[in-house]
């Protein structure tokens, strides 16, 4: 998983166009309509490098909106949505290979202003509606115009910028990235994605303009770190975000993470590249985007409770604690779901020490049957981030923590073999308690339920209704409470 593929360009990639449908279609209305039509944008720059999209864009000098609804009648593919804010009309085209959604737009000569917030837009050439897009990669077209149907139409050596693979701006960048810093973003994203590099004088203006996503929303920023962190190897783009200035912008906490202080001469290690590395690591055994958010936030408070120990050194003394309470925070500002995912990275951010230092000792089955209690259904996941936080440049160290952590999951395995505390649902209920004693609700009930619970959790009994029951009878006994008669034993159920 780790590997980020290198594309090849092969333009022969174009061949055919003139026989598929949805390209006949358009061809046909614009010889028509007499109005030229292009094909554009990510489209063309995937089908080059044989990249797979769903998402077919194309521009006409022209009415946009009559024309997706002239093509979509030649292909029998409505309904049409239309979005007369934007200029814009879209239709969904099912083929035996899948769903494509197709979209049309007139040419336009201002910016590509789709998200900016005064969308002024005048219309225009091809021309002119290339030059206003982000990149040379993403500004190249196929002509859908009698005579060079299926032709590059590449004014800014777009397809050149593929081969090297190079991300560059078709205009002077302090243009482009003014009309949407959004693109910023994007050119990062971008580079990760494909594993391209960022040209130097486009990065240098991305340094200069990096305040300017301040006008750009949560959720436009988000998208693209969110699609930064479903890369392969999503170090490289939090690296180019950091040394651009940008990820500064929207999250100082983890630029925070940089830097390794010594102090009599004892050092600790660099948090920034320590996350980056448990992040590339988790990112090679799962797919997972909140567990990836887990391992971004793994130490994310390791800053705010750093302290020096003469004698000792440093310690970050619950970094998990702090860090699991700034995941609401930090999820709110940047406008994340705020729902159960929240929850999870929180639970791994609070737990992700416990594996770990379960091995410290000896792994005893009660810590272990604690730790499976805890995690739940997430159990997995911890596991996997605990395996890629091991990252000690000391190999005997390094040794020893993976023979521990093999240690650990054998044990986990065992007890939940064993025990089945994994997703625990306590034996007896308050219900139970209640009836027993013949008492209404109250303290009591939570008392014996947690001492029942602890037993369980320190193996003192097993996970099981009967001895359960024995328990809570000595313990209402212990609390003065007095047993109703007839029931010494669990009732049998049903
Ligand atoms: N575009 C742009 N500036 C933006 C967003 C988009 O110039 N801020 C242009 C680019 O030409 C881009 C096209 O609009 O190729 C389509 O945008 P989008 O669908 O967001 O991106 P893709 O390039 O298709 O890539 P992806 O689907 O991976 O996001």
């Amino acid at each position: 998983m780790h590997t980020t593929t290198r594309y090849t360009v092969d333009p022969a990639r174009l061949d055919g166009v003139e026989d598929e449908p949805l390209f006949q279609a358009v061809a046909a209305e614009a010889a028509d309509q007499g109005i030229p039509a292009f094909a554009i944008g990510g489209y063309v720059r995937d089908r080059l490098i044989g990249r797979p999209c769903k998402d077919i864009d194309f521009v006409v000098e022209g009415d946009g909106m009559a024309f997706a609804q002239a093509v979509a009648r030649r292909l029998k593919a409505e309904p049409v949505h239309v979005f007369k804010n934007f200029g814009t009309a879209m239709f969904t085209l099912r083929d035996p290979q899948g769903e494509v959604q197709v979209e049309f737009v007139g040419a336009r000569k201002e910016s590509y202003s789709r998200n900016s917030r005064k969308p002024e837009v005048e219309p225009g050439s091809i021309k002119d509606d290339q030059e206003r897009r982000d990149f040379t990669i993403n500004a190249l077209a196929i002509s859908m115009n009698v005579g060079s149907l299926g032709a590059l139409v590449d004014p800014f050596g777009g397809i050149l910028d593929l081969d090297r693979g190079l991300i560059r701006t078709p205009l002077d960048p302090d243009i482009t990235f003014s009309d949407d810093p959004l693109r910023m973003l994007r050119a990062v994203r971008f580079a990760n994605q494909l594993g391209f590099v960022i040209d130097p004088p486009t990065f240098e203006a991305i340094k200069r303009n990096a305040h300017r996503l301040e006008i750009i929303s949560a959720e436009r920023i988000h998208t693209e770190l969110n699609k930064i962190i479903a890369c392969a190897k999503p170090s490289i783009g939090f690296n180019l975000l950091r040394d651009s200035g940008l990820l500064q912008e929207f999250f100082p906490e983890f630029v925070a993470l940089s830097g390794a202080e010594e102090k009599y001469g004892i050092g600790h290690k660099d948090n920034f590249h320590h996350t980056l590395q448990v992040l590339d690591n988790v990112c090679e055994v799962s797919d997972d985007l909140w567990l990836r958010w887990g391992a971004v936030l793994h130490d994310i408070a390791k800053p705010l409770t750093k302290r020096f120990h003469p004698g000792h050194g440093w310690t970050f003394h619950g970094h998990e604690d702090k860090g699991a309470r700034m995941v609401p925070a930090l999820f709110r500002r940047m406008k994340l779901p705020l729902d159960e995912k929240m929850k999870f990275v929180q639970k791994l951010v609070a737990l992700h020490l416990r594996p770990i230092a379960l091995t410290k000792d000896e792994v005893t089955d009660s810590a272990v049957r604690r730790l499976l209690f805890d995690a739940g259904d997430d159990i997995d996941a911890l596991m996997i981030l605990c395996r890629a936080d091991i990252t000690s440049k000391n190999e005997k160290k390094k040794d020893r923590y993976l023979r521990n952590y093999e240690l650990v999951m054998q044990k986990l395995k065992d007890v939940e073999e064993k025990d089945r505390v994994r997703n625990f649902q306590p034996p007896i209920t308050g219900q139970d308690i209640m009836d027993a004693f013949g008492i209404g609700p109250s303290r009591p009930i939570g008392d014996i339920k947690t001492v029942i619970k602890d037993a369980i959790l320190d193996g003192r009994i097993q996970n099981d209704r009967a001895q359960a029951w024995q328990l809570m009878v000595e313990e209402g006994a212990r609390l003065g409470l007095s047993l109703r008669a007839g029931l010494e034993h669990p009732p049998t159920v049903g």
